[in-house]
C-alpha cells in the first residue's frame, strides 16, 4: 500500500534578482527583476508502508524542498500530492499526528528544559496515552542509552546528544512515517554510527516508514534498500541501492606492494593515486581488474597485493554529474 504518492509534483520559487551595486539596489526598490526557480521539477513518486527510502542529490537538488511539501510546510506550485491520504499542506491535525520531521539544521527543543521535561511537553502537545509514552521512553532511552542526560538542559548536550533527544521527541507519538532532512550532520562517527542503530531498530521493529536525506552515503548504504536521485530538481534514479552502484561503481582501487625497488609500467588505462619505489596504488576499470593482475603478476616480483572498492565519493560524483537521461 503507497502511503506517500506524488504525481508531476512541482515547487517553483521567484527568486528576485537586482543589479550590481548601489544603483542596482536602488532600482530595485522601484522594479523588481525576478526569475522563476523550478526546486522541484515533475517528481513523481510512491512510498510503500514501511519503506527506508534514501534521498540523495547535491546541493540545492530540490531535497529539503521536497521534504518541505511531504510535511505540509510549504504548498506545491502544481502536481498531485497525498501523504497518507491527506494534502500535507492543509496541516490538520489528524494528519500532522501521523507524520514526524527531524531537520538536523533546524532544532524542535527548548533550551532551557531538560530532555524529561521536554518529553512530557511532547506528551502533552500530541496528547499520547500514559501506555504509549511509558512504554516508548523505556525503550528509546535503553536504545540510545541516555539516561544520565535527563536531567540536564537541553542546551549543554553535544550536537550528538542533542539530535538523538530531536529523534526520541519526534518519535514519542509513534509517527508512521519519520522524515529526516541530515539528521547526521556536523556528528562525529561514533555518533553517526548510533543513529543508524538506531533508526534501524525504530524502522524494522516499529514498521516506521523512514525517508532519508544525507549527504554522508554510509548512512545511505547501510540503511536503505531504495534510493531515489534527485538533481536540479528531477528525479534521475529510482531503484535499488545496489543497483546504483553496481553502474557507478565501475572502478576498482589496487595496491600493490613490491619485492624489490620497482618502476612499473602498464599497458593499461590506469590512473595512479600513489606511486613509490615499492608500492603502487591506481584505480582500474572493473573489467579489466583480471587481466591486470595477471601481467603484474607475470612480470613483478610482488609482496601482497589489495583489491578494494572505489571509494564512496568517486561513485556519488559520477551519479551527480549524469545528466537527466543517461540513467533508467
Ligand atoms: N525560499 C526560497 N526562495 C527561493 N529559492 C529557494 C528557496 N528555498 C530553496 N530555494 C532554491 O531551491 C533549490 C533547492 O533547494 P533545496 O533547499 O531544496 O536543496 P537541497 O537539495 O535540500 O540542498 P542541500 O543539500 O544544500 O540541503 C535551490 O536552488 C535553492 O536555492
Ligand atoms: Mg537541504
Amino acid at each position: 500500500m503507497n502511503i506517500i504518492s506524488t504525481s508531476n509534483l512541482t515547487k517553483s520559487y521567484k527568486r528576485y534578482e537586482k543589479e550590481e551595486g548601489l544603483k542596482g539596489s536602488i532600482k530595485s526598490l522601484f522594479k523588481r527583476q525576478f526569475i522563476m526557480k523550478d526546486a522541484v521539477d515533475n517528481f513523481s513518486i510512491d512510498i510503500r508502508k514501511g519503506e527506508f527510502v534514501g534521498l540523495i542529490g547535491p546541493n540545492g537538488a530540490g531535497k529539503t524542498t521536497l521534504v518541505k511539501m511531504l510535511t505540509g510546510i510549504i504548498a506545491p506550485t502544481s502536481g498531485d500530492i497525498t501523504v497518507l491520504g491527506y494534502y500535507p499542506n492543509k496541516l490538520q491535525n489528524e494528519y500532522k499526528k501521523q507524520y514526524a520531521v527531524v531537520m538536523g539544521q533546524k532544532s524542535q527543543l527548548f533550551f532551557e528544559l531538560t530532555p524529561s521535561d521536554t518529553f512530557v511537553l511532547f506528551k502533552e502537545l500530541y496528547n499520547i496515552p500514559d501506555k504509549i509514552y511509558k512504554e516508548n521512553i523505556e525503550y528509546f532511552i535503553d536504545l540510545f542509552d541516555i539516561k544520565d542526560l535527563l536531567n540536564v538542559q537541553v542546551r549543554t548536550l553535544s550536537l550528538g546528544e542533542r539530535m538523538k533527544m530531536e529523534l526520541i521527541v519526534s518519535l514519542l507519538h509513534n509517527p508512521t512515517i519519520l522524515f529526516l532532512d541530515e539528521p547526521t550532520i556536523g556528528l562525529d562517527a561514533i555518533a553517526q554510527k548510533q543513529i543508524r542503530h538506531f533508526l534501524k531498530e525504530v524502522n524494522e521493529k516499529k514498521d516506521t516508514t523512514i525517508i532519508l536525506t544525507s549527504h554522508y552515503m554510509e548512512d545511505i548504504k547501510s540503511l536503505c534498500k531504495r534510493c531515489i536521485v534527485i538533481n536540479e530538481g528531477k528525479k534521475i534514479y529510482d531503484g535499488s541501492l545496489k543497483s546504483l552502484f553496481a553502474r557507478y561503481q565501475t572502478h576498482k582501487m589496487i595496491t600493490i606492494l613490491f619485492e624489490y625497488e620497482s618502476s612499473i609500467s602498464l599497458p593499461y588505462d590506469i590512473e595512479i593515486l600513489e606511486s613509490s619505489p615499492y608500492k603502487i596504488s591506481f584505480m582500474i576499470k572493473k573489467f579489466e581488474v583480471n587481466k591486470v593482475l595477471k601481467y603484474i603478476i607475470e612480470n613483478y616480483e610482488i609482496a601482497d597485493i589489495s583489491i578494494e572498492e572505489e571509494d564512496i565519493g568517486n561513485v556519488v560524483e559520477r551519479i551527480y554529474s549524469n545528466k537527466v537521461g543517461d540513467i533508467e
